[in-house]
């Protein structure tokens, strides 16, 4: 049975979940998730006993590793219950508290959760003790393209306060909330209505605290409907509506194409993490109804990526009110180039993916480091803290992308998933896609030089196979059109 090293045990003991995972070299994905039941307060078990050979330590066995999405319906099991019996533990679901049994995956419903076998052992290169996961049936060279914890509330001990970088923002230009979080009146009951609702929400404080209560009742099953497949699944709005005193600001552009400082940046890049939470939101509302097939591990996916977008968005504005009090954001000229790509690609899903998450969040891998080593240089470190935390998502963001393309190519009739992907940005992009790349952060999360190389979009040079594309001009004359630069520094 082949096993995959997944990291040194001792840094498990941070947190009791771990969210894992795997791609094939064939380009399949598994999402598992991995429970240590071990307080990290009784890890230190003795050893060998004297004359009884080597004794697996205690804390060792009390690790799992389950499929993440759970068999009858497909919830996500991050935030299963955990129950402890005599002879067996057993994780509850949290939509219809299901349990399966965390050894055999077993379930009284007769239902059965693909489990994998675990085992620490001494690494032979360095000696340390690591966590080795049975790799998934089917498909061959399996590597672990994602390690996070899940949440804070699964630390162990017990998560100490958030850090005061990560409530939301009090920017004085966007603390304007006087609606409810969940609306009094006809509160969503499904995702589809969360994500209509979020992306209707002009205010981004709000918007940012709407998506991590959609996310968290998702999670812990106080959702438990998705509602793609219901004929009624309202409809996302084709631009998202911006506040009025946040797109009409009275920056001098002439001013800001100059102006590269470190609060311009920060700006910059809010407002696209705030673009950024509504992609996520329409990716889920747009094309959800449109493939009833798709996976709930794909909800799953896309609602990670909008509560990082929500935490990146917020951890932004946080700094910028920090380095500059008198340039809270919403006071600076913002632009919607992001949106226009999700007008471009509104028609499909496989377009959708392809630009906006293999193609301009490929681009954020490539330019996040420069961005940091700006911020290095300036001296503020805290920035840099930020911008290493938004970048390790993003290669997540970037895998989550070649993770779903490649399967609406697989649904397509095994398309070529390099092929398609050239394909797409030849119709849905314009100019060059330009290096310099990070290979490194681009392959790990999936993306392979042959899909970027030598690439070249012909968006307006070729008919396009879109479908009527949105009406961008609403926004456009709120919106100040000015290209803020972030690029990599000379
Ligand atoms: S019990 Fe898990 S989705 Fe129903």
């Amino acid at each position: 049975m082949e096993k995959l090293q997944i990291a040194p045990f001792t840094s498990l003991l941070t947190h009791s979940r771990f969210f894992l995972t795997l791609r094939s070299h064939e380009g399949a994905y598994h999402s598992l998730i991995l429970f240590r039941l071990t307080p990290e307060s009784n890890a230190s078990v003795e050893d060998d006993k004297a004359g009884e050979g080597p004794q697996i330590k205690p804390m060792y066995q009390q690790i799992y590793v389950m499929e993440s999405s759970c068999p009858h319906l497909g919830a996500d099991l991050s935030h299963a219950d955990i129950e402890e019996y005599e002879t067996s533990v057993v994780a509850v679901c949290p939509w219809h508290r299901y349990d399966f049994d965390l050894r055999t995956g077993k379930s009284e419903t007769g239902l059965r959760a693909c489990t994998y076998s675990v085992e620490v052992k001494a690494d032979p290169v360095d000696g340390i003790d690591k966590v080795y996961v049975e790799t998934p049936a089917g498909g061959s060279g399996w590597r672990l393209v994602e390690l996070r914890p899940v949440s804070e509330e699964f630390a162990d001990p017990p998560p100490i306060k958030a850090p005061p970088l990560l409530p939301v923002t009090a920017s004085p230009a966007v603390a304007v909330i006087d609606e409810p979080v969940i609306p009094i009146n006809n509160p969503p009951t499904t995702l589809m209505q969360w994500a209509v609702l979020i992306l209707n929400t002009p205010d981004p404080t709000l918007k940012v605290r709407r998506t991590r209560e959609a996310v968290n009742q998702f999670r812990t099953g106080k959702l438990t409907a998705i509602g793609h497949k219901a004929s009624n699944a309202p409809r996302p709005p084709d631009v998202p509506p911006r506040e009025e005193f946040f797109t009409k600001n009275t920056v001098d552009p002439a001013k800001m194409k100059n102006r590269k400082n470190r609060a311009v940046m920060l700006h910059a890049l809010a407002n696209i993490e705030q673009w950024a939470i509504d992609l996520a939101w329409d990716i889920i509302a747009r094309f959800g109804p449109s493939h009833p097939t798709i996976p709930p591990a794909f909800f799953s996916d896309f609602t990670k990526m909008a509560l990082d977008e929500s935490k990146h968005f917020t951890l932004l504005t946080s700094r910028l009110s920090a380095i500059s009090p008198s340039t809270p954001y919403g006071t600076m000229p913002v632009h919607a180039s992001l949106w226009e790509s999700a007008s471009v690609t509104s028609h499909s899903l496989r377009s959708r993916l392809a630009i906006i998450h293999l193609v301009h969040e490929a681009r954020g891998l490539d330019v996040n480091p420069g961005t940091i080593e700006r911020f290095r240089k300036a001296g503020d470190m805290e920035s840099v803290k930020v911008m290493e935390v938004i970048h390790a998502d993003e290669v997540t963001h970037v895998t989550s992308g070649h993770r779903w393309f490649t399967w609406v190519c697989e649904q397509e009739g095994n398309v070529d998933p390099v092929q398609a992907f050239r394909e797409e940005v030849r119709r849905g992009w314009r100019g060059d896609v330009k290096g310099p790349f990070n290979v490194e952060d681009r392959e790990k999360a999936g993306m392979t030089r042959a899909f970027y190389e030598g690439l070249k979009g012909e968006m307006g040079v070729i008919p396009s196979s879109a479908g009527a594309a949105l009406d961008l001009k609403p926004l456009k004359d709120t919106v100040a059109d000015i290209p803020v630069e972030y690029e990599i520094a000379k």
